[in-house]
């Protein structure tokens, strides 16, 4: 089974489809995850994230893969790296390369390969799976995602310039060439912007159940 959840930063994304794949059993894959680990390994060989053709064999020389439900590069979790403020800034550039969103795709295909898995990110319902079993869209409004980034910033850094942030992301995600976020007319539409965490995901779980029970299917295919 695969289910495909896509949506704009800050809409939490990640945190629903790791709940989800704990409540239902199933793989869960962070397909920004995948970008940022490009992003890093050629921020470290110093390489230019301007350079798409040397980005482009960083992107097939690595070793991605998922070990015990972290992905590691090379052998190696990089978690804290994949998260750092150099990557965060330069991650948005080079997943507008067609070239590295085809290599970032086909690991993550292969790795779904006859998995039962959920996958997060921009162009899981509309370029990776398009046959997914399950689509979701998650959104919220860009105030509720501001508001939830700057509580868990603890506010570090002032509510309005979290809001600009957002809606620059927001912009760079709907205006790539490939695999811009849109929503899939397939998928089940969930505006999280008054809905709690528990809340999306039973929403999620019960459109995975529906699935299921549509198709005969146990979960486990
Ligand atoms: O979800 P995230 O912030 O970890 O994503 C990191 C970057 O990768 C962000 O700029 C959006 C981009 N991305 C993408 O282009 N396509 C995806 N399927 C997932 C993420």
């Amino acid at each position: 089974m695969i289910v495909a959840v896509d949506g704009p930063a800050g809409t939490g994304k990640s945190s629903v489809a790791k709940n989800v794949a704990a409540a239902a059993g199933l793989l869960y894959l962070n397909s920004g995850g995948f970008y940022r680990a490009v992003t890093w390994a050629a921020l470290d060989r110093g390489i230019s994230v301007n350079d798409g053709g040397a980005l482009l064999e960083v992107g097939r020389s690595l070793k991605l893969e998922i070990t015990d439900g972290r992905l590691t590069v090379d052998g190696i979790p990089r978690q804290k790296e994949l998260r750092s403020q150099n990557v965060d800034a330069a991650v948005a550039r080079v997943s507008s390369f067609p070239r590295i969103r085809a290599v970032v795709n086909s690991h993550l295909r292969r790795i779904a390969g006859s998995m039962d898995i959920i996958a997060e990110g921009r162009d899981m319902t509309t370029v990776v799976f398009p046959d997914a079993d399950v689509k979701i869209y998650l959104d919220a409004s860009l105030d509720s995602r501001a508001h939830r980034r700057f509580a868990e910033l603890c506010g570090e850094i002032p509510l309005e310039t979290i809001r600009q942030q957002i809606a620059q992301r927001d912009e760079i995600d709907r205006t790539k060439t490939v695999g811009n976020l849109k929503l899939d007319p397939e998928a089940l539409y969930i505006d999280s912007s008054h809905l709690t965490m528990d809340q999306v995901c039973d929403m999620v779980l019960r459109a995975i159940l529906s699935h299921n029970h549509t198709t005969g299917e146990t979960g486990q295919s």
